[in-house]
């Protein structure tokens, strides 16, 4: 078994996972939502705090395990730095102090493998990861060889979510809130600009997307209810549209056979829904990762863990850094 640790932000994570059929033995979270919520967004030193006292928590509950552990594995990149080093000082203590190889997980590669927990992984695969951090077209051949083939120029597209929601006033994460506000709003009544519309590059970008719900915003004064209803479902509308925007033209380039969409963000169903539709108009199979695993979890760095295991690429016990970007770029 390996025993993975995840705490690139605002959620303390860990998973046991059988190295041999994926098996999930062990799954623990404990999100930091509530705690953030009244700031609009995560603050990282208080993050660390809550990881501090949240990880020994739930590692306690996985001491009848040690003995069956062949590897420790934890996220060392991309993520908040003070956040990071709380997983990763526990998981070089651990392969320490159990004589276990250690294992860095690159983030982006959990959610990657959020797709296959408890599966068999399948490649070659287009995946669209939607987060709070990013917002990138990977393309991959397999654990190995990955390409990016678009990224976001300045916010992600979970990131906009946040900011919105912060502007309305609504708390945080952003995403959820919107997606139930943009419910009961009218998608028409404002006509935010679609980000790069008229512009050939293959690439994301969300601020200027940002900024024109902020004047929408100014210009109306007071908010009433329906108006945020109206502001987030015009948003919402905007912001999916210039995804869908950029990947068909990734589609068109590529010609991919297999797409998935991962990240916290991929949990949005109006996205699944959009991309859904084009998929099976182009004949493109489609998946998702099982929505308890969209968000920030250690079950995927486990199942990524996996891979780096049977490969044999274990990291230094003294010398694992962590990176606040990611070295997949
Ligand atoms: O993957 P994740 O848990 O953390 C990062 O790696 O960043 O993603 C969190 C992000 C947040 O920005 C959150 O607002 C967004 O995913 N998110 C959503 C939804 N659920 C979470 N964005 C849009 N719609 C949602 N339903
Ligand atoms: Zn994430």
């Amino acid at each position: 078994m390996i025993l993975s640790i995840e705490s690139s932000c605002d959620d303390s994570s860990i998973a046991i996972t059988d190295i041999n059929d994926y098996k999930l033995i062990f799954h623990k979270k404990i999100s930091q939502e509530r705690e953030h919520s009244i700031y609009g967004g995560v603050v990282p030193e208080l993050a660390s705090r809550l990881h501090a006292v949240a990880l020994p928590k739930i590692l306690k509950q996985t001491k009848e395990f040690f003995p069956n552990l062949k590897a420790i594995a934890v996220t060392n990149e991309p993520g908040l730095s003070v956040t990071l080093m709380e997983g990763v000082m526990m998981a070089k203590a651990l392969s320490l102090s159990l004589n276990l190889p250690l294992i860095g997980i690159n983030h982006l590669v959990g959610h990657i493998y959020s797709l296959f927990i408890e599966k068999e992984a399948f490649f070659p695969k287009s995946i669209l990861l939607v987060s709070g951090g990013h917002t990138m077209i990977i393309q991959v051949e397999s654990y190995k060889v990955m390409r990016v083939e678009a990224k976001s120029m300045d916010d992600s597209f979970g990131e906009s979510f946040d900011k919105v929601a912060k502007m309305l006033g609504l708390g945080y994460p952003g995403g959820p809130i919107i997606e139930k506000l943009a419910q009961k709003g009218d998608p028409h009544r404002f006509s935010f600009p679609i980000p790069l519309k008229n512009s050939p590059k293959i690439a994301f970008s969300y601020s200027g997307l940002k900024n024109a719900v902020r004047v929408a915003i100014e210009e109306l004064g007071e908010l009433s209810e329906q108006d945020r209803a109206d502001i987030a479902a015009s948003f919402q509308k905007a912001a999916i549209e210039h995804l869908l925007q950029k990947t068909k033209k990734v589609f068109d380039i590529f010609k991919p056979k297999n797409f998935a969409i991962v990240g916290g963000a991929s949990a949005n169903l109006a996205l699944r829904e959009a991309f859904e539709k084009e998929c099976e108009k182009r004949g493109i199979f489609i998946d998702f990762a099982k929505m308890e695993y969209c968000s920030d979890n250690a079950a995927m760095i486990g199942r990524a863990a996996i891979e780096a295991y049977k490969l044999g690429e274990f990291s230094d016990p003294l010398g694992l850094k962590v990176n606040p970007k990611s070295s997949i770029t």
